[in-house]
């Protein structure tokens, strides 16, 4: 990435305070992940141990989580950033924050498919034993998460 690729008027916040659920979960609409009402990013987010939001001015513009016990395990969700911003070093970004917050964890995750370069550039190791019980088992298996 070359570094003036990245927007000039970048900030990042780290709290839920007066974000815009309705835009959380049409960003992951639009970049085909999953996506809920609102008030259920809201729930999910709130209930994170690290959440990770950044801003263009005052557009948001993409953001991440991590669920964790503190001590030595955490899981990655819900890392976006919007398609006309990709490409700058702003997912990278997001993934560093998170990381930074929480230094002493395993960190567990599961990629889109085809995305799994951009972790594996971060130093993700793709598992051999990785299990998941999906809600939607069917759908999860079609779109290439499972066997
Ligand atoms: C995946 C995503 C978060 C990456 O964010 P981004 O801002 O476009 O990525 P960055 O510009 O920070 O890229 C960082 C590095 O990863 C590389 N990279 C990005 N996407 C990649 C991919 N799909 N495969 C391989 N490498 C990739 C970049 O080339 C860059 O490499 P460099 O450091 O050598 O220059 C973003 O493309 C996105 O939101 N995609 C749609 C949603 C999604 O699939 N999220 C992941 C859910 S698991």
């Amino acid at each position: 990435m070359a570094k003036e690729d990245m927007p000039k008027n970048i900030s990042l916040k780290h709290d839920c305070s007066n974000v815009d659920w309705d835009c959380v979960s049409s960003i992951l609409k639009s970049v085909h992940m999953t996506h809920f009402e609102g008030d259920v990013h809201k729930k999910a987010f709130e209930n994170s141990s690290s959440v990770v939001f950044v801003y263009d001015d005052d557009k948001l513009i993409g953001f991440g989580r991590a669920i964790s016990d503190c001590a030595y395990e955490a899981a990655i969700y819900d890392v976006a950033v919007v398609r006309e911003y990709q490409g700058k070093g702003l997912g990278k970004m997001i993934l560093n924050n998170i990381l930074e917050s929480i230094p002493q964890c395993n960190v567990i995750l599961y990629a889109s498919p085809g995305k799994e370069g951009f972790y594996e550039k971060m130093n993700f190791k793709k598992l051999k034993t990785g299990m998941a019980r999906f809600k939607d088992a069917d759908k999860m298996q079609t779109k290439g998460f499972t066997e």
